[in-house]
């Protein structure tokens, strides 16, 4: 009887004994947050993670199935890279510097972490066929594998990678499945995005957990009876290119909240040669596991050692604020990789767009043709159609708008011969992105706008026909060199080509950072839209100033966008970097244009308030300039805002609620504050304790006026101006759907 307790005492000691020979531990610089790791009994690697004593990732797993590659030497894929490691060795790190962005919130940002990286080893015996079979036998090898886990523990998070350190047995290897885990300690709420590999223009939901699956699936089943309600849809079936992958897969930047008051946010840093990471949730027991987008042959990532995965991020605390004024993301990355970054500069612009997509112009400039071939077609002589908005009249007009108020580039979309036919039957050839229609005169053009001091925006639209625009790359960054384009938006509505391809897998991946990286070669800005999330790569790479990668203000016109979907983007999309969100539509009826709806979404003074809430250095005022002229004195914010920060104090904010910031505005003594609220309203009381004691600001205050709302009232604002110093309170009350933005100039 002895014998069996004293034996079952040991079995049961046996994993823990185990645990604490394997454990590792690492904490953040004040203590706060603490990781652990350990390898589970079957050598299966695991973390935990905990903030102020509070858990916040339950034991989650870490690793790989690899794809059987038919062209592997040694059957090394069949062993997957998920259990029987041992732990070779641990290292741990401190590192504390403080860095400058190009641009960005802040001036200074302070990158301090405590790092830990556990060197793991699997062994196994493999057994190869001898070259003579009649006299030998099968050899056996005893073959070893390497892999790194770093984790970097910040006060406000941490991040972890897997690094394949060049070795004899694992040089080639294909990714089937990524199997990181982020198992959640209960049901929480969260702010998420249907997961899709091929678009992530979804209206932003709000649920528990346990209620994706619910709201995913009564969308994508058509048997279920659901009668689509688009101001709630998970899955709206109107995107140009569009995969879901499954009920409870969701797409990063993923924020929740736990109801004893933790903020949760999962993303990724530095995606570069890897495919973007969605997250498939098991809802029964509430963990997350990393789930990539395939390639046209369902391989998720082809990889070379030495190499490493992108960075897995989990931002943590017990404030809302600290999710949107955290640096981590851009901490993980590389630093700045261009010598020569005189060239990138914050752009405000307008543009020849927001009339074709409320339906009243045109980016093609005829009809006259049922399907037209760049190489052949003969637009000197077709006939135009009269609504055609890329013309040199109407060009030379929003130059002039934009000289007269302060913005320094036009888009013109539209400009380029192929819109005939461009988003149709996954056509090849669509644009040479060099050929102007007759009635856009790029030359004068170009030196109309240089005259005025303005420079015009080049857009390439892809149509996602990739193959076929890298093909065109430096023959069209040339053209721009040639007539003096510095920024160029780019965009890949359809279907990728390759066929096949995802626009979030690693060839697509790997071709937006292609398009970027050639670009700084000419000194040119790049703005992307329909391109994978952004990551934090802008660090890397300044002078990719801006991507869409989201549901931008064009939703309004197209269906309905809530009014809450401004105060969830900045705490999921724009983590990884800034958004194109194209906002400042005054005339926020558009019934004048299309009848399947009456107005923007929101107030006339909470337009303005956007440009503050989502920070970044291209930002354009996307209205007509007739519709500007109405509200000559709210436009006269727009000339005034600054777009690149010193500093930013996040005042209050809750996800899909309200956010409210003071910007402080680059090399100047001036500041910016706003705010955005969703369909509640709010009130907030703003002290001027930021600004410089004993020094005098002259304060112009845009606020919503006392009966706006963003559906029966949503042009009504008042504008008032006083002199304020630091101590001051500015109560500000947002209408429903509203915001307010203040300008502090410093006399
Ligand atoms: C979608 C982009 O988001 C939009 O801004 C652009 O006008 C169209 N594609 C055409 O390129
Ligand atoms: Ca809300």
């Amino acid at each position: 009887m002895k014998k069996t307790i004293i034996a079952l005492l040991a079995a049961c000691l046996m994993p823990l004994m185990a645990l604490a020979q394997n454990a590792q531990e690492v904490k953040s610089p004040d203590g706060n947050m603490l990781l652990k790791f350990y390898l589970e009994q079957n050598g299966k690697p695991t973390y935990e993670l905990s903030y102020k004593g509070k858990q916040v990732i339950k034991p989650s797993h870490l690793g790989f199935k690899l794809a059987k590659d038919k062209h592997a030497s040694m059957k090394m894929d069949e062993y997957d890279l998920l259990d029987e490691f041992t732990l070779y060795d641990a290292f741990t790190n401190s590192f504390d510097e403080t860095w400058q962005p190009v641009w960005g919130q802040y001036k200074n940002i302070r990158n301090h972490y405590n790092e830990l990286a556990v060197y793991l080893v699997q062994e196994h015996e493999v057994f190869t066929k001898p070259e003579n079979p009649t006299v030998e036998g099968l050899k056996r090898h005893v073959t070893k594998r390497d892999v790194i886990i770093r984790f970097r523990v910040y006060n406000d998070g941490m991040g972890l990678r897997y690094e394949f350190p060049q070795q004899e047995n694992l040089n080639y290897f294909i990714i089937k499945e990524e199997c990181t885990e982020f198992a959640m300690t209960g049901d929480h709420m969260a702010w998420w995005q249907t997961g899709d590999y091929d678009t992530q223009e979804y209206p932003m939901q709000q649920s528990r957990l346990s209620e994706i699956r619910g709201l995913i699936t009564r969308c994508i089943d058509p048997n279920s009876g659901y009668t689509p309600n688009k101001m709630t849809d998970a899955v709206v079936w109107d995107n140009a290119s569009q995969t879901p992958f499954s009920p409870t897969g969701v797409q990063t930047s993923l924020q929740m909240k736990t109801d004893d008051g933790l903020y949760i946010n999962l993303h990724e840093a530095a995606c570069t040669n890897y495919s973007t990471m969605h997250l498939n949730l098991d809802d029964k027991n509430m963990v997350f596991t990393s789930w990539l987008t395939p390639d046209a042959v369902g391989n998720m990532c082809y990889m070379q050692t030495p190499c490493q995965t992108p960075w897995r991020t989990v931002l943590v605390s017990d404030d809302a604020r600290d999710m949107l004024s955290s640096s981590l993301i851009l901490n993980l990355n590389e630093p700045c990789a261009l010598d020569d970054v005189s060239w990138i500069h914050p752009t405000k612009y307008c543009g020849v767009w927001w009339e074709m997509i409320v339906g009243r112009k045109s980016w093609n400039y005829t009809d006259e043709f049922p399907s037209v071939d760049i190489y052949k077609t003969d637009f000197s002589t077709a006939r135009p159609n009269g609504r055609h908005g890329a013309n040199n009249e109407d060009v030379k007009r929003y130059i002039d708008f934009a000289a007269r108020n302060n913005l320094s580039e036009v888009l013109v979309e539209g400009w380029n011969t192929g819109w005939e036919d461009w988003a149709c039957m996954w056509k090849y050839d669509v644009f040479d992105f060099q050929t102007p229609y007759p009635d856009f005169d790029i030359d004068m053009l170009n030196e109309y706008a240089h005259s005025k001091g303005v420079k015009l925006l080049m857009h390439h639209e892809t149509s996602s026909s990739v193959t076929n625009y890298e093909r065109y790359l430096e023959d069209a960054y040339k053209l721009m060199d040639k007539y003096g384009y510095d920024a160029v938006k780019t965009g890949y509505v359809g279907d990728i080509i390759p066929r096949g391809e995802h626009h979030y897998g690693q060839y697509m991946n790997n071709h937006y950072l292609h398009a970027v990286k050639e670009a700084a070669k000419h000194h040119i800005m790049v703005n992307a839209h329909e391109a994978t999330r952004p990551t934090g790569l802008c660090r890397t790479y300044p002078n990719l100033v801006g991507n869409e990668s989201a549901r931008g203000t064009e939703y309004e016109a197209f269906h309905l966008t809530k009014p809450d979907h401004t105060v969830v983007l900045p705490f999921t999309r724009l983590q990884g970097g800034p958004m194109d969100y194209t906002p400042g539509i005054f005339e926020t009826d558009l019934s004048q244009w299309s009848d399947n709806h009456n107005n923007v979404h929101s107030t006339l003074v909470g337009q303005l308030g956007i440009y503050l809430v989502m920070h970044g250095p291209l930002q354009m005022a996307a209205d007509l300039p007739e519709n500007y002229e109405k509200f000559d004195d709210a436009l006269q914010f727009i000339r005034d805002m600054a777009i690149d920060w010193d500093d930013s104090k996040y005042i209050d904010a809750e996800p899909g609620d309200y956010i409210t910031v003071a910007r402080k505005a680059k090399g100047t003594d001036n500041w910016f504050v706003g705010g955005k609220c969703d369909e509640q309203g709010h009130k907030v009381d703003v002290k001027l304790d930021f600004l410089d004691a004993g020094r005098k600001y002259e304060a112009t205050i845009y606020a919503d006026a006392k009966n706006a709302h963003y559906l029966t009232n949503p042009k009504a604002y008042v504008i008032t101006r006083k002199t304020v110093k630091k101590g001051d309170v500015l109560k500000m009350t947002e209408a429903p759907g509203g915001g307010f933005v203040v300008s502090i100039m410093a006399k």
